[in-house]
């Protein structure tokens, strides 16, 4: 992309026939923070960007997010309970490498977006507060990242602050989330004691003061880092500094990239402290594109067609361009502007003349494209999320799945003349899988599935502002839903014909199955052995499919 990334530097693709120049895919890592709300995703988000050059000024990302949010009213949720519940994605080079950071909703109540999201990544951060350890959504997104293979490495972040030991952090990880740690950038004292940080890779100290980088050739042993501590707090940090090189993993690199270890960096993203080392090792260590799963097999970024998939559509991103966007993950080939994919799950080609990269909140066009970027596509509901782009191929990728909703609600109008704006609003925000949506097979009202209440609040708030319409909310019968189907056609058909009251169909014409609990789950599962009740479906958007 002209703009995201030098390619000249980096490699065109005549740059890349020369012997040992790098692929322009190879130079790209594509990643996610995952992390507890509160524990500095969005400041080492910041500093990330600034130190890409994304941005100017410290700030930047949050002052222009709430510029964004009193906008509108659901930001204005997300802004008063302190949460992150949009993702995007931003994109900025350094060193020749192209950073694709795509930014994952905090709040446990977005799993499904989350989940989606962190199919289009190839590694991630985890941020751990210091002070509190691996905490609830900390683990649940790991066990995401876990189920993909995602690499992963730490940032134990506001050492700066008083926390835990950190032997007890390292321990707690190694404990909680069953994988190796390997220790990396060491803290030297904390809260009101913190001096510093030490790599015990490159055998350098940073400093906490304004002379950051402090090199010591003689590592540990270096009398100048001896006088610079002071003698009491050079016995305590070498001490642990020993303990931590001697006491847990070396860093493996084929071990990190498997998702088995993880290097773990003590720092504070607010004071910018080791966050220069968590990029290099970004840079370094984090894989470039990997091959992506679909129906003939996984696809390789070195294939030279392009191919790539949908992981998200966000309607009204901007209430300037009232359109939708649909995030496109590249998995192979060169992109070029104007280019026409095939679309696959409709057959129809798809000219992309406008396709956009997202530098923090800023959007712009790009030119091209390599495996690992991600850009947005404006559209008019075309494309949805699973959908699959190629060159002229008709392969799908897979393993996208949506998730049984949690809490079922009736969807009230107050107004009944709004009809047709919560007609379209409840379509746009099921497509950007906020809520799903389901229609009885008897009566009209519609019901909506979340996997958290929030979701509720969203969605009533972006309706009433985006849409025009003003919506509540009423508890139905039912707390359980599940996917159906079953070998035989005549069987689903015979089982939905005797239960058409707790069937309804979900946005893409799929049936489920409502009940009040589990109990009532278990019951009629025992008396229907053939047919299947699914928690999960995969995404593959493939027409009529199970309708
Ligand atoms: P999140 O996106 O993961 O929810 O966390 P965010 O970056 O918003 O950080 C949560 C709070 O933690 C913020 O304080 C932020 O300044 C603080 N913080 C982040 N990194 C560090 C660090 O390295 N050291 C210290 N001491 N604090 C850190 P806040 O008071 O909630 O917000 P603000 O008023 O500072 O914006």
């Amino acid at each position: 992309m002209s703009t995201l990334a030098s390619d000249a530097a980096t490699g065109s693709d005549a740059a890349s026939t020369r012997p040992g120049a790098r692929r322009p895919y190879e130079t790209r890592r594509t990643f996610a923070i995952i992390s507890h709300p509160d524990a500095g995703k969005t400041t080492l988000t910041e500093k990330l960007l600034l130190s890409g050059g994304a941005i100017e000024m410290a700030g930047a990302v949050r002052s222009k997010g709430n510029g964004r949010r009193a906008k509108s009213d659901w930001m204005e949720i997300e802004k008063n309970r302190g949460i992150s519940v949009t993702s995007s994605v931003m994109t900025f080079e350094k060193d020749g490498i192209n950073f694709n950071l795509l930014d994952t909703p905090g709040h446990s109540d977005f799993s499904e977006d989350t989940y989606r999201t962190l199919t289009a990544v190839d590694s991630a951060i985890m941020v751990i507060d210091a002070a509190k350890g691996i905490e609830a959504q900390t683990k649940k997104l790991f066990e995401i990242c876990r189920l993909r293979d995602i690499p992963i490495v730490t940032f134990v972040n506001k050492i700066d602050r008083e926390g835990r030991d950190p032997f007890e952090i390292l321990d707690e990880i190694e404990a909680e989330l069953a994988l190796s740690v390997a220790p990396m950038v060491w803290p030297v004292g904390q809260g009101g004691l913190f001096k510093g940080c030490y790599d015990l890779a490159k055998n350098d100290f940073l400093f906490a003061g304004n002379d950051r980088t402090q090199h010591y050739a003689g590592g540990l042993d270096d009398p100048a880092l001896q006088a610079a501590l002071g003698e009491s707090a050079y016995a305590g940090f070498r001490d642990a500094a020993e303990l931590a090189a001697e006491g847990y993993a070396d860093f493996d690199p084929a071990a990190y990239r498997q998702g088995h270890l993880t290097p773990v960096v003590f720092g504070s993203a607010l004071q910018n402290f080791a966050v220069d080392r968590l990029m290099d090792f970004i840079a370094e260590h984090a894989p470039e594109p990997r091959p992506q799963p679909s129906d003939r097999g996984p696809v390789a970024p070195s294939e030279d067609k392009v191919s790539g998939f949908v992981f998200k559509v966000q309607a009204n991103m901007d209430p300037k361009h009232r359109d939708r966007v649909a995030f496109v993950r590249f998995c192979s080939g060169h992109f070029k502007r104007g280019m026409k994919l095939d679309h696959v799950r409709s057959g129809k080609a798809l000219a992309v003349s406008n396709p956009i990269y997202f530098v923090a909140q800023e959007r712009s066009l790009t030119e091209e494209a390599y495996a690992g970027d991600v850009i947005g596509i404006p559209n008019h509901g075309t494309l949805q999320v699973g959908d699959t782009l190629t060159e002229g191929e008709s392969f799908r990728f897979t393993g996208l799945p949506a998730f049984a909703p949690e809490v079922l609600r009736r969807v009230r109008l107050e107004d009944s003349m709004k009809l047709k704006q919560l007609r379209r609003g409840l379509e746009d925000l099921a497509q950007e899988g906020l809520v799903q949506v389901f229609r009885p097979t008897i009566g009209s009202d519609w019901i909506v599935g979340v996997v958290g209440p929030l979701q509720l609040d969203v969605l009533a708030s972006r309706i009433a502002g985006e849409y025009k319409a003003d919506v509540s909310f009423e508890p139905v019968q039912y707390n359980v839903a599940r996917w159906i189907r079953a070998d035989s056609e005549q069987a689903l058909k015979e089982f939905i014909r005797e239960n058409t009251m707790n069937v309804v169909r979900d946005r893409d014409g799929w049936p489920v199955y409502l009940c009040k609990d589990d109990w009532d789950l278990r019951y009629i599962m025992n008396r229907h052995k053939d047919i299947a009740f699914d928690a999960t479906r995969e995404i593959v958007q493939q027409g009529d499919a199970g309708k």
